[in-house]
């Protein structure tokens, strides 16, 4: 009897440990880009250009596809509008195709200086 109750104690921290590393949040509570791991662009070691030095705070909504602009020239900021394309930026970076699971308020970065794209990760703070 004794192991049996130990056996489902054990079971339920499984069940919530991995409802918790599930919840499209990532650590420190920062939400996490759900289909980063499809797009190449995600993997840009290179940052954008300083926008602002405060993050951006937007509605979003679940399994919309959303375009972070990276490379901090777009015109409709936090969000992509196509200006890295023009040929007399010399613009080698692309947008952040991203997705959030839940509907709610994000803070997106302004600074693209972050590690969590398209997050703020309060990187902003030390520049
Ligand atoms: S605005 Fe870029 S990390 Fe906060």
């Amino acid at each position: 009897m004794f192991h049996l109750e130990t056996i489902l104690i054990r079971f339920q921290v499984l069940v919530l440990c991995a409802r918790s590393s599930s919840d499209g949040k990532g650590s420190g509570g920062i939400p996490k880009n759900t289909v980063s791991h499809i797009y190449s662009a995600s993997s840009q070691s290179q940052d954008g250009r300083i926008y602002d030095r405060k993050p951006f705070k937007m509605r979003l909504f679940p399994k919309k596809n959303y375009m972070w602009c990276l490379c901090g020239l777009s015109k409709s900021q936090p969000m992509c509008d196509g200006t890295h394309k023009l040929p007399h930026m010399k613009c080698e970076l692309k947008p952040i195709k991203f997705q959030v699971e839940e509907e709610g308020d994000y803070w997106l970065c302004n600074c693209k200086q972050t590690k969590l794209r398209p997050f703020c990760d309060g990187t902003h703070k030390a520049l």
